[in-house]
Parts: structure tokens; C-alpha cells; sequence
């Protein structure tokens, strides 16, 4: 037993002085932006696992609840801020406060439900409770044990130190320094508004949270999503040729050649990324019937015109768009599926995916949204199924001796950026490059880099308002 213990020491000491001597890397040389070079260690290595957790999730705002998913005063969600356990709860007066699960007498959970309607949280181990606002509000024995002398008011629930809404949308952040929720999601606005404000009704998620496990660092499926429409010809060839119901060539998928006319690359939005077909029609794809859903877009294809411009109107809305809010959040409006990927390690996450709709849709469009996002993006979803063994191995081909001095690149499309009439951001023509990837390992490398929000550089390039954009 006690060679064990000393063994695991000595195991520990080792792995400290590993993560020291990779640190002394730095981590400049570790992402290079300007070739799209990035070293493999980025997704292996404990010491930068930690240091993410520090100055990306302990930094940046993070979704943490859609409203529509707690509606009523007392309604609660528990979520992860990075790896910290988070209860979201509306109170009496509609606003909404995040809480650590974490019991502040022995740091137990309070609230071991994904979510409900609560009265109070009362901890398992020795039964405090807690009110929905974080107040201590009960502790057994509290005089005979206590001598009347705990102060209860300073062992309320630890508060997430900002939460802030857009339109519908709640982010929380642990960085009283960090830049407004409204300023962090800068030009991405544009391209969110076209699922949030499309339409009069707003946005909802639908149904419960499907939860899956995956063996890969969380900036493996970010960087997939985000930018990467080179794999859809060739990892989903398979999935796409059984539910693909369009012709699909101008979203250059199908290895039918690459069509940069037919979709964009957006980037150079503090850190957010846009992949956006522009047919207006092509993120109802893979429905086995789409006529539902063509229907309804013909019908209020004006109403969004009218309240978004013709850009976004005609173009976007309806297409295959893959917004990403860094660090952890993708929604697609369009294929409408929405999720956030939770760090484990630096070789696992939790994936949680929700289908995602407009509330002017007719209940039979959101059921077949939600059949369809279980079909293409989800647990047994056929998409996520390709993309899954694929990341995994990434993470996996890593973690060698060897490999771990390897480097990976996202080198495709260099230097043939710039802007598009009509639409923010830095933008390469059609959706198979790396251009949006080479951006989204830029921030992680500018957030590493920073000591604090100050020394985080903001972008919002060739920034254009919606009021702009109406008149483009
Ligand atoms: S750990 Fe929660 S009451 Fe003791
Ligand atoms: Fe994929």
C-alpha cells in the first residue's frame, strides 16, 4: 500500500516536472498563425489543460441556459463552466443568477437534478439548504452545534460573477474585467440574430439535453465545426448520400469540387467564427422530407427580409450556417441543432445538444426538427458518429512520445481573405478552408498569452452593423 502511495507521488512529481518543462515551451511557439501551425501538445498536455481553464473558461463569457428552458421563477438548470458545476435558477422577479453547486460546508453538491423547479437546494451530506438566491437559509443543529455563532451570511452559494442575456441567449463569466456580454459577441451578433431575431415569435431549444461522452480534447470538435467543411465530402460521404434530399454541389460538399461562390468563411469577429452557405434553403438538406420546412420559409421568407435586410433575409436564413461563439458554443441555425462542449481533461469532454427552433414554426416543423436533429447531430445522430471517431483519434495520436513533438496544420486557403459587400468579419470565399480554424487557434493563443482581459486584443474587422447591413 505504501509503495503504491509513494509510487503515485513520485508519478505526480513527474507529471509536474513534464508540465513544467512544456510550459517553458511557451506558448507563442506553440500555435504559429501565420503558417497554420499548431503543436500537437495543445491537446495533450495537462499544464495547458489547467492554464485553459484559468484564462479561457475562467475568462470568457460561456452559455450557460437558453430562457426558454427555465421559464418560471424557481426554474433551474445545472450546467459546467469549464469544469466547474454551475445552477442557473430564475428568481421571484424573472431575473436569472448562477450559482457553484458546491456546498459551502464541505463542498458536496447541492442540486444533483439536471434541471427543475426548486423551493430550495439542500445539501445531502449534513442538510444546509440554500433559498434561489444563494442565501444560506437552513442548517441542522445550527445552535447546538454552532453556538448560534455562524454567520450564515457568509456562507451563501459562491455567485457566477456576471450573467448577462441576449435575446434569449444566457452567458455567465467568472471575470469581473471582461468586456460586456453585447461587446464580447461583437459582429457575431450579425449571423446570431438570423436564428434569434429572425423571426417576430424569438428562438427556443427543444427538448431535453442529449448528453454524450467523447474521448477528445474540446478544441478538436470546435475547430471541426467552426471551420472545417473539407471533411463533409469525405468523413460523411456515406451519411449524406442516405439522407441528402437536395443537390448539394454549392455547398462544395460531395467531393463534387469546391464552389466559392456558394458559401463564405467568416472570421475575425473577437475570436467567433461563421460558416455560411447562401441559398437560403440549403440547412434543410438532409430532411427526409423538407417540404414542411420549405413551406414555412417561403411563407415568412419576407417577414425576415423586412426585419434583417436582404443579405441575411434571402441568403442566410434557411442555409446551412455554423455559428461558433468562442470558446464552446456551435448552433446551426438551418440544421438547427445547438450545443456546447464541456472540457473533462485534456482527452475527454461531455457534448450536450439540444434541436433548436423558431417559436413562429408550426408544432409539426419543430417534431420534425427534432426527429431530424436526432438523425443527423445528435446521440445516434449518423453525422456525429462519423465526426466522433475521427476527433477521438486526433486526441488519441497525440499523447505519444513521439507524436506529442509532432505539429498538425490548418494551412489550407492562406492569405486569401478579405471583405464581402454585405457582411462583417474576415471573410474566405466558399466553406473548404482553414482560414476560420487559423482564427480560432489565433484567440486561443492571444487568450493563453494574456495575463488578464486587457491584454486580450479586440477585433471586430471590416465590422458592420445591422443597420448598415439593411442598406448594403
Ligand atoms: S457538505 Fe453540505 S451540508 Fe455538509
Ligand atoms: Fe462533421
Amino acid at each position: 500500500m505504501l509503495w503504491v502511495q509513494r509510487r503515485h507521488r513520485e508519478q505526480g512529481t513527474r507529471a509536474a516536472l513534464m508540465g513544467a518543462v512544456c510550459m517553458a515551451l511557451d506558448i507563442a511557439s506553440l500555435v504559429d498563425t501565420g503558417t497554420g501551425r499548431q503543436s500537437r501538445l495543445i491537446y495533450a498536455n495537462e499544464e495547458i489543460y489547467r492554464q485553459e481553464l484559468e484564462r479561457i473558461f475562467g475568462r470568457c463569457w460561456l452559455f450557460l441556459v437558453h430562457t426558454s428552458q427555465i421559464p418560471k421563477p424557481g426554474d433551474y438548470f445545472r450546467t459546467f463552466m469549464g469544469e466547474d458545476d454551475v445552477i442557473v435558477i430564475r428568481q421571484k422577479d424573472g431575473s436569472i443568477k448562477a450559482f457553484l453547486n458546491s456546498c459551502t460546508h464541505r463542498g458536496n453538491r447541492v442540486c444533483r437534478a439536471d434541471r427543475g423547479n426548486a423551493r430550495a437546494f439542500t445539501c445531502n451530506y449534513h442538510g444546509w439548504s440554500f433559498a434561489p438566491d444563494g442565501a444560506l437559509a437552513g442548517v441542522p443543529l445550527e445552535n447546538e452545534a454552532y453556538f448560534g455563532e455562524l454567520d450564515r451570511s457568509k456562507f451563501g452559494l459562491v455567485p457566477v460573477t456576471k450573467v448577462s442575456e441576449y435575446k434569449g441567449l444566457v452567458f455567465g463569466c467568472w471575470d469581473a474585467n471582461s468586456p460586456s456580454l453585447e461587446d464580447y459577441l461583437g459582429d457575431a451578433k450579425f449571423f446570431l440574430d438570423v436564428w434569434l431575431d429572425a423571426m417576430p415569435g424569438g428562438s427556443a431549444l427543444l427538448g431535453e439535453t442529449q448528453k454524450m461522452v467523447l474521448g477528445t480534447n474540446w478544441k478538436l470538435p470546435v475547430e471541426n465545426v467552426c471551420g472545417d467543411g473539407y471533411h463533409l465530402g469525405w468523413a460523411h460521404a456515406g451519411a449524406m448520400s442516405a439522407v441528402q434530399s437536395m443537390d448539394l454541389t454549392g455547398l462544395s460538399v460531395g467531393n463534387s469540387g469546391v464552389d466559392l461562390d456558394g458559401g463564405l468563411s467568416v472570421a475575425g469577429m473577437n475570436g467567433h467564427m461563421v460558416l455560411s452557405a447562401l441559398d437560403g434553403v440549403s440547412g434543410y438538406a438532409f430532411y427526409p422530407d423538407p417540404k414542411p420546412i420549405l413551406e414555412y420559409l417561403e411563407a415568412n421568407r419576407q417577414t425576415v427580409i423586412d426585419r434583417l435586410g436582404e443579405v441575411r433575409g434571402k441568403q442566410v436564413w434557411g442555409a446551412q450556417v455554423n455559428i461558433t461563439i468562442f470558446p464552446n458554443l456551435q448552433l446551426l441555425p438551418g440544421l438547427n441543432w445547438f450545443r456546447v462542449y464541456h472540457p473533462k481533461g485534456p482527452g475527454q469532454i461531455e457534448q450536450w445538444t439540444w434541436a433548436m427552433a423558431e417559436n413562429d414554426m408550426p408544432e409539426a416543423v419543430k417534431t420534425q426538427i427534432l426527429e431530424n436533429q436526432c438523425l443527423t447531430f445528435g446521440l445516434a445522430g449518423l453525422f456525429d458518429n462519423d465526426d466522433g471517431d475521427n476527433l477521438a483519434a486526433c486526441t488519441e495520436q497525440s499523447r505519444g512520445w513521439r507524436t506529442a513533438q509532432m505539429d498538425v496544420y490548418t494551412n489550407m486557403a492562406l492569405g486569401r481573405s478579405g471583405k464581402r459587400e454585405g457582411f462583417p468579419g474576415d471573410i474566405a470565399a466558399g466553406l473548404v478552408s482553414e482560414h476560420n480554424q487559423r482564427y480560432f487557434y489565433r484567440r486561443w493563443q492571444e487568450h493563453m498569452m494574456a495575463e488578464n482581459w486587457a491584454e486580450v486584443p479586440t477585433y471586430n474587422i471590416n465590422s458592420l452593423t445591422a443597420q448598415e447591413a439593411e442598406h448594403a
